[in-house]
């Protein structure tokens, strides 16, 4: 039988932990590679970070895997990327159903081929029963993006007498969201040293803590996750109130 990670809430009481995933391409710089041997490396990465929030009790992972902006880089590294990221899920979605992590995407699709969107439903589909932990890839993800979009949404539900104007408040709009299934993230991770957001999960980490490290992706390890966790577990988190 599966058993849920609520049945032992963490001490650190994290719940969700969102991760921007930086620094493939100095990695792999400086070891004087190509960028692609980065991302690689940054891919082999997840398994064991999805592996240790599981073990840490954290409920949803979120993972920043791709931008809307990073269509910008030359047309050898996002071929690249879209082909890695069509290997990866074919070749962990038996791993990651096999370890009960129920896998999402948040992003918008219309841009992907074709295959690797076929791919993202089987392994939503395949794993969508799991309730161990759950992983949600952000692929072609970009917050104003999703905010647009969602707004569109919106927009078509007031015009078709759906919704009222009067009643969109802020529980509204995050029904229309990628993440709408989603908690907020608690604990905002960045690696590789950039103190930005880059435009992940704006409106949703309008509380979240925020850890930006010097550690670059394909070096990160579940042992810093577990430090980083403890670290949250001290802070104290008022959303504008004062202390208790
Ligand atoms: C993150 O690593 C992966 C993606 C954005 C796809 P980068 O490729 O941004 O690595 P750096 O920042 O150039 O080192
Ligand atoms: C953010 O990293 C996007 C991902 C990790 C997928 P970038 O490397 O694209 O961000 P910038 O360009 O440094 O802001
Ligand atoms: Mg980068």
């Amino acid at each position: 039988m599966q058993h849920s990670a609520l049945d032992n809430a963490p001490p650190h009481g994290l719940k969700h932990v969102a991760i921007i995933m930086d620094g493939n391409g100095r990695w792999a710089q400086a070891r004087h590679r190509p960028r692609l041997y980065g991302h690689h490396a940054g891919a082999k990465r997840v398994r064991e970070i999805v592996q240790a929030s599981k073990d840490l009790g954290i409920e949803y992972l979120t993972i920043f895997a791709f931008s809307t902006e990073n269509w910008k880089r030359t047309q050898v590294e996002v071929a690249g990327l879209m082909n890695l990221f069509r290997r990866y899920i074919a070749k962990e979605m038996r791993a990651l159903h096999d370890e009960h992590v129920r896998v999402r995407f948040i992003g918008d699709r219309v841009r992907l081929d074709a295959k690797l969107i076929a791919l993202m439903d089987e392994v939503e589909a395949l794993t969508r029963h799991n309730t161990q932990i759950n992983l949600t890839i952000a692929l072609n993800y970009g917050a104003r993006d999703e905010v647009a979009r969602a707004t569109r949404l919106l927009a078509a539900d007031v015009a078709s007498g759906k919704l009222c104007p009067d009643d969109v408040d802020e529980e509204t709009l995050p029904r229309y969201l990628d993440t709408r299934v989603l908690p907020d993230p608690d604990l905002v991770i960045r690696t590789s040293g950039e103190a930005r957001i880059s435009n992940f999960l704006l409106w949703q980490s309008a509380y979240a803590e925020y850890e930006f490290i010097d550690t670059l992706w394909p070096d990160f390890t579940g042992d810093e996750l577990a430090r980083l966790c403890k670290g949250y577990g001290a802070r104290e988190r008022r959303f504008g109130a004062t202390s208790a």
